[in-house]
């Protein structure tokens, strides 16, 4: 092969010079942090030259090293600084890449046209983003996603419900956990959903007929202390899921808050109502008026749960805020 024309790459590279040398590289070596060359490295590119051109045909002219740096992904940098698009690069191409270089001079001077010329053209002839310089500016790390008590009980239920399953939203509300509930049963399952609120389940019937949801789910003006009697015998100790989310109605009167008293018999019905692996949910808000004397009574609950019947969880906030809403849960072994 006429090395004149020719990059030879095999491991290493023989690149043809305009003067009619040829220069060869590159060894090397990660410990050495000096720009000496070493023995060993000579050596070694001699032996690749007697290969590549026979030995006695060529003689070294210059020989040099130095520390070189490298990029990440070992991409060429090419294209305008990203505060001073005034400066182009073109570098970074090493031995390897050096075959890339007509490449990517082609590419670089038809930015530069379009670039001069018609700013809306710009996209047509746009460099690859994985060798502009802009590559290097480090980005905002995006925001964490916040940790939302009800979203993390949505996810642990839902890994437990099944299309035809039984489920209780013990605290309507707005609805929005009645509606995720009735998606996952599907209409073979059923949800009963309580709330004393007629506000709240005129806003959770609207939300499923919205979802053609309605005719999965039975909602009832009722206390959940009333669960025992108001869910259907048969389906006592047959419930797969059951949510309490505790407080007051988000928009509405915030006095209207469940109550200690009814809130303790409504998880002690619960748990008779569970089906063996049903799971029961419960969201706990320490800081509205009247919340921390209902957390320390359902947590002193759920504390004393008998551990031969029941698996117990907590889900702490991450950054332990104290004042975040939090969830508990309670499986029926
Ligand atoms: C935090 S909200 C529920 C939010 C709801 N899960 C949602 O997705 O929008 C608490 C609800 O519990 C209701 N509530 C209060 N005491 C109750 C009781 N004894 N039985 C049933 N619901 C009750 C309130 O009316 C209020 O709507």
């Amino acid at each position: 092969m006429p090395l004149d024309q020719h990059i030879l790459l095999k491991g290493k590279f023989i690149i043809p010079r305009h003067d009619g040398t040829v220069q060869v590289g590159a060894t090397y070596n990660w410990n050495d942090p000096t720009d000496i060359p070493d023995a060993a490295g000579i050596q070694e590119l001699a032996a690749f030259l007697d290969q590549e051109l026979g030995s006695g045909t060529w003689e070294f002219e210059q020989i040099r090293a130095g520390v070189r740096p490298a990029t990440a992904g070992a991409y060429p940098v090419v294209g305008p600084h990203p505060k001073h698009p005034q400066l182009i690069a073109f570098n970074g191409f090493g031995s390897k890449g050096s075959l890339q270089i007509p490449y990517f001079a082609e590419a670089l001077i038809a930015f530069l046209e379009v670039a001069t010329a018609v700013p809306a053209d710009k996209e047509q002839a746009s460099l690859h983003t994985e060798v502009l310089p802009s590559r290097f500016i480090k980005k905002a790390a995006s925001k964490p996603k916040r940790w939302i008590a009800t979203n993390v009980v949505k996810s642990e239920i839902l890994g437990a419900l099944s299309k035809g399953d039984l489920a209780i939203d013990a605290t309507a509300g707005n609805g929005h956990d009645t509606q995720w509930l009735a998606e996952a049963v599907g209409p073979a399952g059923h949800v009963f959903a309580y709330d004393i609120q007629e506000q709240a389940l005129a806003i959770t019937r609207e939300r499923l007929e919205k979802h053609q949801l309605l005719s999965q789910a039975t909602l009832l003006q009722n206390g959940h202390e009333t669960l025992l009697e108001t869910i259907p015998q048969q389906h006592h100790g047959q419930i797969t899921a059951i949510v309490f989310n505790l407080g007051f109605l988000p928009g509405g009167v915030p006095t209207l808050i469940t109550k200690s008293d009814t809130t303790i018999r409504a998880l002690k019905a619960s748990l008779t109502l569970l089906k063996p692996g049903g799971t029961l949910a419960v969201t706990l808000y320490p800081t509205h008026t009247g919340a921390q004397e209902e957390v320390d009574l359902v947590l002193s609950w759920f504390h004393n749960l008998p551990e031969n019947q029941f698996e117990t969880h907590i889900e702490p906030h991450p950054q332990n805020n104290l004042s975040s809403p939090y969830p508990i849960f309670i499986k029926r072994r």
